[in-house]
């Protein structure tokens, strides 16, 4: 298929065919990773920009790298230290960039839709690092590659997703994606984190852990977002890793041979044990790799669709 967005916003916009394209894609650039020499020029002459006006440890490193072996030319923007700080829009910001003839902005923005807002006004490419609490479409992406890579395939696997959905976007974006390839989706957690409406959209929503896992090829932990949460959603983080928290006791209700996914930060003790965290089970550090290539295969997308 021929790829024809400048935007990567959100899993919610792409087909099923997009979804799979871009997985190959990325299959494609992991190899490059295994080379000796890690980098091609797929991008020389490109300048892009990351923009990340939330914390990232994770998507900003792999992005930059990812952007480094494709050869494109890097600015990395500090919000902290940008004109932001004295009063100027979102939007004269990234039209400034614009005007200094970049090629893709990469942003991470803690209001939800703002990577949409300012795709729609520039020509240059958007690409979402995450929005708020509704979108993180790399993070998904690179967590289905890793699924895939695993298990051989997605459609009919049972995924649970385990944590704070009400406020993750990563939540939302595996959602979308793990459905549009065919996969059984599961979210567990208090009540007060995972609502009954998301059943609306074709998920399982269990309350219970021990149900939630029982057939899961996947177990997908989130972690809790204080950051995002205002009120107090349960008792105490104790209380939390008591009823939902992965351990070596709760690890034994899974199939011996699920995969332990988290997006990161992890909070140790809180969705899982460090023996769950650096055990057998656990692919989480693969998730890591596999984002710098489903990283590379975004930009390389996007970027042969921006017009200049
Ligand atoms: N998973 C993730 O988005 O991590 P960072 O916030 O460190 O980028």
């Amino acid at each position: 298929m021929e790829w024809k967005r400048k935007d990567l916003l959100s899993l919610y916009d792409l087909t099923a065919e997009e979804i799979v394209f871009l997985l190959d894609t990325a299959e494609e650039f992991k190899k490059v990773s295994e080379r000796k020499v890690k980098k091609v020029p797929a991008l020389r002459g490109k300048t892009v920009v990351n923009f990340f006006v939330e914390p990232s440890t994770r998507t900003r490193v792999s992005f930059e790298l990812a952007e480094q072996r494709l050869s494109a030319d890097i600015v990395n923007m500090q919000a902290a230290v940008s004109s932001l700080r004295k009063g100027e829009t979102l939007l004269d910001t990234v039209r400034n960039i614009e005007a200094l003839q970049v090629d893709l902005v990469v942003m991470r923005h803690s209001a939800p839709g703002a990577q949409a807002f300012i795709a729609k006004h520039l020509s240059c490419g958007v690409v979402n690092a995450g929005d708020g609490a509704h979108s993180h479409p790399t993070q998904a992406l690179l967590d289905i590659f890793t699924i895939r890579e695993k298990k051989g395939c997605v459609k009919g696997l049972n995924v649970a997703i385990v944590g704070d959905i009400l406020h993750s976007r990563v939540a939302r974006s595996n959602i979308w994606g793990l459905l549009k390839l065919g996969a059984n989706v599961t979210l567990a957690g208090p009540a007060t984190l995972v609502p009954r409406e998301f059943e609306e959209i074709g998920v399982r929503v269990c309350h219970n852990l021990r149900e939630a896992i029982a057939d899961a090829d996947v177990v997908n932990l989130l972690r809790i977002q204080h950051e995002r949460q205002a009120a107090g959603f349960f008792p105490s983080t104790g209380e939390y890793a008591k009823f939902f928290g992965i351990n070596r006791e709760t690890l034994k209700w899974m199939k011996p041979d699920a995969l332990i996914m988290h997006p990161g930060p992890i909070n140790r003790d809180v969705e899982l044990t460090s023996e769950v965290a650096d055990g057998p089970n656990s692919v989480i550090l693969e998730q890591v790799t596999n984002g710098l290539a489903v990283r590379m295969a975004v930009l390389f997308l996007v970027a042969g669709c921006v017009k200049k």
